[in-house]
């Protein structure tokens, strides 16, 4: 369905991992759709054909400009849209607060563009209020009035990269607008490229979902890594009783141990609620800050094991060969942000390892200014490494013949084959 009214139906602000396959829906919808995006260079290469995100080829670009999409770092475009999304990133501050510098930028970038009759959705993660407090004062400020000339609602993105089953269309979308007139705005324009829409009571809700979203799975990810350590001690398999636990066909969901949290949604979005609570409360949100702390263990808790199994075969760690396999922070991508692999090869460097990796994702890997050597021959690395670790299960991988190549492993995914050389987490 194209809205009638204006040149562009669409225009989205941030072309990355959330706001191009937002953008390559719209267009598959058939709606007129320009991404604008503060840095050139994406803006070159997306007008060259080139995608610089995981979900999406280069002939999914292709196929986008073929269907009339623009790519820009004009700002005009603004006034020429039904609807603008901003999908630009929420990262933390260094001391570790929300980081809003690039809403706020794009915000105002907008409202000087702004012109009446125009949706505008934040779909950026954030903390609750952002939309009411801090947006729409800015929307109003040359005396649009929210609700009758300017609507706004928040809506937040559930990207989930290299999902195969799950995709934009199929993700149902939560949608909370600031007054009724903009969930209803919000709602009919997200209805043109979901394929459910779930209204909520307001943006705060909207807002909240997502970090209960996201807070749910960090919580339960430290509790098996917490399960994990304890387990090992115990001699008991995490991964076995947690296969037994998922046959139970109600009440329980699995999640499984590993080197630690990394992208985005897991160690940086619960901050900002953390953050929030103590701000405006005063007091903390507890289960964010253990999970934290006990995900934010893990990458040392490996070393120590790395350490532990090389002690096993008369090895210090210092002057060992440790081949690190996968290195990206989930499986099947490319995606490197937050992944545990840096703070790992960091705190085995610093204690004299001699490190190599392998990811088919990651042409080159540098860690605090070292540069890593990259192994092209697998099977001969991991025959020659004192310890292989297996950071990330990359479908790619040949685990059986691996584990058998190896002479010790440490398996921080619970995915190799059961050898007496494979030692799990
Ligand atoms: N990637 C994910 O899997 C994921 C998952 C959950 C939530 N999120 C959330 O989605 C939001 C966007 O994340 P992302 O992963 O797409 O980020 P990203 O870094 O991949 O892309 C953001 C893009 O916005 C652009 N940008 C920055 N400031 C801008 C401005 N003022 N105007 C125009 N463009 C600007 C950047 O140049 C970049 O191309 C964040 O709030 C993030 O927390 C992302």
């Amino acid at each position: 369905m194209s809205l009638a009214g204006k040149p562009l139906d669409l225009v989205v602000v941030g072309l990355g991992y959330v706001g191009l396959p937002l953008a390559q829906e719209a267009c598959h919808s058939g709606l007129r759709v320009t991404g604008l995006d503060v840095d050139p260079a994406v803006i070159t290469g997306l007008r060259e054909r080139r995608s610089h995100v995981d979900d999406l080829s280069d002939a999914d670009v292709e196929v986008m400009l073929a269907a009339g999409f623009t790519a820009t770092t004009d700002v005009t475009v603004i006034a020429q849209a039904e609807t603008v999304v901003i999908c630009v990133p929420t990262p933390l501050a260094d001391d570790g607060r929300p980081d809003l510098g690039p809403v706020l930028s794009a915000t105002g970038t907008l409202v000087e563009q702004l012109t009446a009759g125009t949706l505008v959705v934040l779909e950026s993660t954030t903390y609750p209020g952002t939309t009411e407090e801090v947006l729409r004062p800015l929307l109003e400020q040359h005396g649009l009035r929210v609700g009758t000339d300017v609507f706004l609602a928040f809506s937040p993105e559930r990207i989930d990269p290299g999902n195969p089953t799950y995709g934009f269309r199929n993700t149902p979308k939560v949608v909370g607008g600031s007054t009724p007139a903009c969930s209803e705005r919000a709602v009919a324009f997200y209805r043109t490229i979901v394929d459910e829409v779930v209204e909520a009571r307001g943006t705060r809700e909207a807002e909240m979902a997502k970090l209960l979203e996201n807070t749910y799975r960090h919580v339960n990810i430290a509790l098996v890594n917490e399960m994990v350590r304890f387990c090992h001690e115990l001699d008991i398999d995490l991964w076995d009783v947690i296969r037994c636990a998922a046959t139970k066909p109600f009440g329980f969901q699995a999640f499984y141990p590993g080197p630690g949290v990394g992208g985005h949604c897991i160690p940086i979005d619960p901050n900002y609620l953390s953050y929030q609570v103590q701000a405006a409360l005063g007091y903390p949100f507890r289960f964010v800050e253990l999970a934290q702390e006990i995900n934010n263990g893990m990458p040392s808790y490996v070393v120590h094991r790395i350490q532990d199994a090389l002690n096993e075969t008369a090895k210090p760690l210092r002057g060992s060969t440790v081949l690190l396999m996968g290195v990206t922070y989930k499986a099947d991508i490319s995606d490197q942000r937050e992944s545990p692999a840096a703070p790992i090869a960091q705190k085995l460097s610093a204690q004299g390892a001699s490190l190599s990796f392998h990811d088919p994702y990651v042409p080159s890997w540098s860690i605090g200014g070292l540069e890593l050597d990259r192994v092209t021959d697998l099977e001969e690395a991991v025959t020659k490494a004192d310890i292989t670790v297996l950071l990330q299960s990359h479908s790619d991988y040949d685990l059986d013949a691996l584990g058998r190549l190896s002479p010790l492993l440490l398996d921080t995914r619970g995915a190799m084959p059961d050898l007496p050389t494979v030692e799990r987490l």
